[in-house]
């Protein structure tokens, strides 16, 4: 087994999942904002403690990703966030990617920037304690779009930094999200998903990224969120494994998806109504990030007196999809 197999299948298996704490400067400022809270380093870096020291946390968390901010910040016992987790026996994940922006001449889809001097920064986050990396692409659903050079664009990207990830001792997490946003129906979400994956892996293909050492991000195969239509849990489900099926190689160990904009509660039940399926050739998990930590911001606010209570918020929501598993 090589050594990126390995860090893979210790984040995707034992029924634990990753939990994505990376939200951008931009990002994380606007979610503490919205719930009273100043948008300073420090804030952003005590919300991030909490989140990290969330007792248990490792029974139901392999791996959490980090900001670029956050991995280079200390927490209170004079630790870094990766030294951290890594005594925890949570592994330690890095945002890589510096953001979506406008594609040229297209200003309704974006292409994911960041592969400039990657290959450096891979090698720095690797000295700080980083096993895996997180690239996302962001493809949007609309009249007549997603063109095909947003996603020609966005899968060379994402291979490019597979490929350095893994050339620098980094399994990377491969996310490319077909984007809740709009009024499109579940069969147009599963034709859009299909299409980009398969583009993905050609493209991955391609540039020899070596598929046993990845993890697949994607969106689950769902109704956009301005649609009237309101799929059952079991047909998310459904579609969303025979997309998979479809598209995805078996030689990739596992499958995290994104939460992206569904509530907690039905992101759970989708990943589990996927686990009852026929039986899956890889591992589904889950890589959430408003889905896992939106309870326990919501409860926090900024308030010491409810810190134990937002951990709690976290927990119940980790251990909830550890169990859909
Ligand atoms: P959500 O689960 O909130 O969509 O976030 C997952 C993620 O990491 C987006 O890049």
């Amino acid at each position: 087994m090589s050594a990126l197999n390995k860090i893979a299948r210790t984040l995707v298996s034992n029924k634990r999942g990753i939990l994505a704490a990376d939200e951008s400067i931009g990002t994380m400022s606007s979610r503490l904002e919205k719930v009273g809270v100043e948008p300073t380093e420090e804030n952003r870096r005590v919300y991030r403690e909490l989140i990290v020291t969330t007792p248990r946390l490792s029974e139901s968390t392999s791996g959490i990703i980090l900001a670029d901010e956050t991995f280079h910040q200390k927490l209170n016992n004079g630790s870094t966030f990766p030294e951290f987790l890594d005594d925890l026996g949570i592994l330690a994940g890095i945002k890589v990617d510096t953001g979506a922006k406008p594609l040229a001449g297209a200003s309704d889809e974006k292409i994911t920037e960041g592969l400039d001097g990657l290959r450096e920064r891979v090698a720095d986050y690797v000295r700080l304690g980083a096993t895996f990396a997180k690239w996302r692409a962001v493809i949007t659903i609309g009249d007549n779009l997603p063109s095909d050079r947003a996603v020609r664009a966005n899968v060379h990207a994402l291979a490019r930094y597979a490929g350095l990830c893994q050339e620098g001792g980094l399994v990377p997490i491969v996310e490319p999200e077909v984007l809740m946003d709009g009024a499109h129906s579940l069969a147009q979400c599963q034709q859009v998903t299909t299409s980009v994956l398969e583009s993905l892996f050609e493209e991955l293909d391609l540039m020899q990224v070596q598929l046993d050492g990845i993890v697949l991000k994607p969106n689950m195969v769902v109704a956009g969120a301005g649609s009237l239509e309101r799929p059952a849990v079991t047909d998310v489900a459904r579609a969303t494994v025979d997309t998979l099926r479809a598209t995805v190689p078996v030689t990739v160990p596992g499958i995290a998806f994104l939460s992206g904009g569904q509530s907690p509660e039905l992101a759970t039940q989708h990943l589990g109504a996927m686990q009852s399926l026929d039986p899956l050739p890889w591992e589904l998990t889950f890589s959430f990030g408003r889905a896992l930590v939106g309870p326990a911001l919501e409860t926090w606010r900024g308030d010491e007196g409810k810190r134990i209570a937002a951990q709690k918020a976290l927990s119940e929501r980790v251990i909830a999809n550890s169990a859909a598993r």
